[in-house]
């Protein structure tokens, strides 16, 4: 049996977006951020991309109004009291995530399942701050979430069979396929993606091409959707330059060194869409890309 409440931290582009595939699953669901405001502007991104479902004939007028109206957005953390399960969603920074979780465990119930979205802490790591280690999961969704099929569940060294069972039941009742992997560094998505990003930032720092010519290659040459240096814009050069430094020091090899350029980028503030710039402009009219 899967929670019929499930909470969710973090009313970001992730936070947002879980909570949107959880209420199309039927789920009651709590989404918290720390004002209030950024709780609402999480509800005004589910809004927007479940017109955007509607408009393409994915989802009825009725079920985006009733999923709308099973998502609650709060700055109190303690309205998570009743949920079965809570997915951290929040930045990707170990101490603020510890201090979160922390919390969480004080004030859920023992059988609340703790899930964290992040995509390369250690599950473990952060497990073992709470009390409930073996109710403690990763549950990685890609970006966008609405869109995107996968779930990568990562189960700590604690992680029960129980807790695995009920999030990958819950993952396919949110119309996404769950695979499952065990915790090291960058679990098997970023381990294998963010080499194939870095090999980008390379080669546009070696000179060798432009980004446009680098994308363009991946893109018409492999079937990409996006080249890699507009996917590492999306997911924020500043999370892939995290990322890379949990695999370079997870890993302990020097493969996974990040690219200096990319240092250079996240130093000047250039963390990619979200910023207005990384190796595109993105301050077009509607935000939309410029060449
Ligand atoms: N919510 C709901 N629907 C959305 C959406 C959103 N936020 N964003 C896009 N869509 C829908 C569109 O409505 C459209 O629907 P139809 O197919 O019915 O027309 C579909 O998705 C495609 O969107 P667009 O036509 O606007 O644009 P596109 O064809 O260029 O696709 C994309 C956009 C889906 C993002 C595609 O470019 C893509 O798949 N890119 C790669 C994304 C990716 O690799 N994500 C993983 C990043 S890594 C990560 O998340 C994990 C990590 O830890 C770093």
């Amino acid at each position: 049996m899967t929670p019929a409440t499930i909470g969710v931290v973090g009313a970001g582009q992730m936070g947002a977006g879980i909570a949107h595939v959880a209420a199309l699953a039927g789920k009651r669901v709590v989404l918290v951020d720390v004002t209030l405001d950024l709780a609402e502007k999480g509800l005004k991104t589910i809004e927007k991309n479940l017109a955007r479902q509607v408009d393409k004939g994915k989802v009825g007028a009725g079920d985006r109004d009733a999923a709308l109206a099973r998502v609650t957005g709060t700055a109190d953390l303690g309205r998570l009291a009743d949920a079965g399960l809570v997915v951290e969603a929040i930045l990707e920074s170990e101490a603020v995530k510890k201090d979160l979780f922390a919390r969480l465990d004080a004030l859920a119930p023992p059988a609340t399942i703790l899930a964290t979205n992040t995509s390369s802490i250690s599950i473990t790591r952060l497990a073992a701050g709470t009390k409930r280690p073996d109710r403690f999961i990763g549950m990685h969704f890609m970006n966008p979430v609405p869109v995107m099929a996968l779930v990568e569940v990562i189960r700590g060294i604690a992680t029960s069979d129980e807790t695995t069972d009920t999030v990958l039941a819950l993952a396919r009742e949110m119309g996404k396929t769950a695979l499952t992997c065990r915790d090291f560094p960058g679990f098997i998505s970023n381990r294998i993606l963010l080499p194939m990003l870095n090999e980008a930032f390379f080669a546009v720092h070696e000179g060798v091409a432009t980004p446009e010519a680098v994308d363009g290659i991946m893109r018409l040459g492999m079937n990409h959707p996006m080249g890699p240096l507009t996917l590492a814009d999306f997911i924020g050069l500043d999370t892939c330059l995290a990322i890379l430094r949990v695999l370079h020091r997870g890993l302990g090899d020097d493969k996974y060194r990040p690219c200096p350029l990319l240092v250079q980028m996240v130093d000047a503030g250039w963390h990619g869409r979200k910023t207005g710039r990384g190796f595109y402009r993105y301050d077009g009219p509607g935000g939309e890309k410029l060449p």
